[in-house]
């Protein structure tokens, strides 16, 4: 009897077995089976902080000239970029280094091009004190913030403490940060399930970039931000830019070049490309990316296509009323945009 059934139990597990997967397929989404996941809307959003975050984005008074703010580099109307080469910083600095979007950067596992910072906490209390950004130094930004009653209010109400540190000014920044998702985008209505939402060009473009090998590093929700490449797997990448990439960080000389994969999102309106932004166009990037990442050369119309499946990627951009912004007092630091 034992041995019965004993004997049975196989067949009865690969029965159950199939059964619960059967079950996992009726209720997985379309999407399961790719590579790129939709993007989800943030839950728990603190709608205070995010205000305040966002007040803190737009105020140039954390900079020493009271003219850059995090959204001159990064300008919420042109894709959470600066559409320049490089960025342009305090005294017109010729900036170092391509601007990353905003948008959906939360989504990435490290922020910059190195990863140097581990999250947007971390990243937002970089460029208020670099030199050749905002120029400021946290402890005047500190400063300037307590000047002004009405933002030692907002500070007050919203971490319930009269302190006013620098890591409450970079913990509301990162809080405004992760609202700027961008859901919705046709190819994500794709991935739901709806057919019609691309096209037959665009489903072909997403084909080759699947079976090319792009996934291989664009991949997850953001098409990006999930590891560090090398830029130049197949064939050496050529610039000027002196940039070093991941060996800045570790000092590892096997990550000398690599970069964080940026996410593809939003790509259409983030132009120009690639950390040194050599590439204008989208046409230029996916062509670069085809010879030196996968040694493979796309044909006109293949370019095509992979532009036009690039350009399904454009979500929702975040609807932002502009925050006015409380005024200086008498004791605010008056803003020093010359060195004379
Ligand atoms: C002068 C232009 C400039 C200003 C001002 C500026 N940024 Fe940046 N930002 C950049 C550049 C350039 C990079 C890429 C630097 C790197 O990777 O080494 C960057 C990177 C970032 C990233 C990383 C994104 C990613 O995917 O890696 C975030 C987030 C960010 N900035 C947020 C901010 C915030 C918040 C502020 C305001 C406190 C701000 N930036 C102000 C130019 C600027
Ligand atoms: C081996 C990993 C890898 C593969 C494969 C790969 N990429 Fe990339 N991609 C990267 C890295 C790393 C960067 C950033 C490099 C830099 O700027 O130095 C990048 C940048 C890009 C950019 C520019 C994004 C921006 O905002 O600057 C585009 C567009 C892009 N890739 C598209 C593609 C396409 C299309 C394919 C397939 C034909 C592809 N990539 C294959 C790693 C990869």
């Amino acid at each position: 009897m034992g041995n019965k059934t004993l004997s049975l139990r196989p067949a009865v597990r690969l029965l159950l077995g199939a059964v619960s997967a059967a079950a996992l397929l009726a209720a997985a989404p379309a999407h399961a089976q790719e590579p790129v996941q939709p993007i989800e809307v943030p839950k728990n959003v603190n709608p205070a902080k995010v205000e305040l975050g966002k007040k803190l984005w737009f105020d140039p008074r954390l900079s020493r000239s009271g003219f850059i703010s995090c959204n001159s580099c990064h300008n919420l109307s042109m894709g959470g970029s600066d559409n320049l080469k490089t960025s342009i910083g305090h005294n017109w600095q010729k900036g170092p280094i391509n601007s990353p979007t905003v948008l959906n950067s939360s989504l990435n596992m490290a922020q910059f091009w190195d990863g140097r910072a581990k999250d947007l906490r971390e990243q937002a209390g970089g460029p208020i004190a670099n030199p050749g950004e905002m120029a400021f130094t946290h402890d005047l930004a500190v400063d300037m913030l307590r000047s002004i009653p009405q933002y030692v209010a907002e500070f007050q109400k919203v971490f319930g403490t009269d302190k006013l540190t620098i890591d409450e000014v970079t913990s509301a920044i990162a809080a405004f940060e992760e609202t700027l998702v961008t859901p919705n985008a046709r190819f994500d209505k794709w991935l739901k399930g709806d057919k019609q939402a691309i096209n037959q060009q665009e489903l072909r473009g997403y084909e080759l970039f699947k079976n090319s090998g792009c996934v291989a590093c664009h991949n997850g929700p953001n098409l990006g931000g999930t590891s560090f490449q090398k830029m130049g797997l197949v064939e050496p990448y050529k610039t000027d830019n002196p940039a070093e990439g991941r060996f800045a960080v570790t000092g590892n000389d096997a990550e000398r070049f690599n970069f964080k994969v940026p996410t593809l999102r939003n790509v259409e309106l983030t132009y120009p490309y690639f950390h040194d932004g050599a590439a204008d166009t989208l046409a230029q990037a996916v062509d670069t990316m085809g010879r030196i990442q996968l040694g493979r050369t796309f044909t006109k119309q293949e370019n095509a296509d992979i532009v036009a499946f690039l350009k399904t990627l454009t979500g929702e951009q975040p609807e932002i009323m502009l925050p006015i912004l409380p005024p200086s007092s008498d004791r605010t630091p008056r803003p020093q945009p010359f060195d004379d």
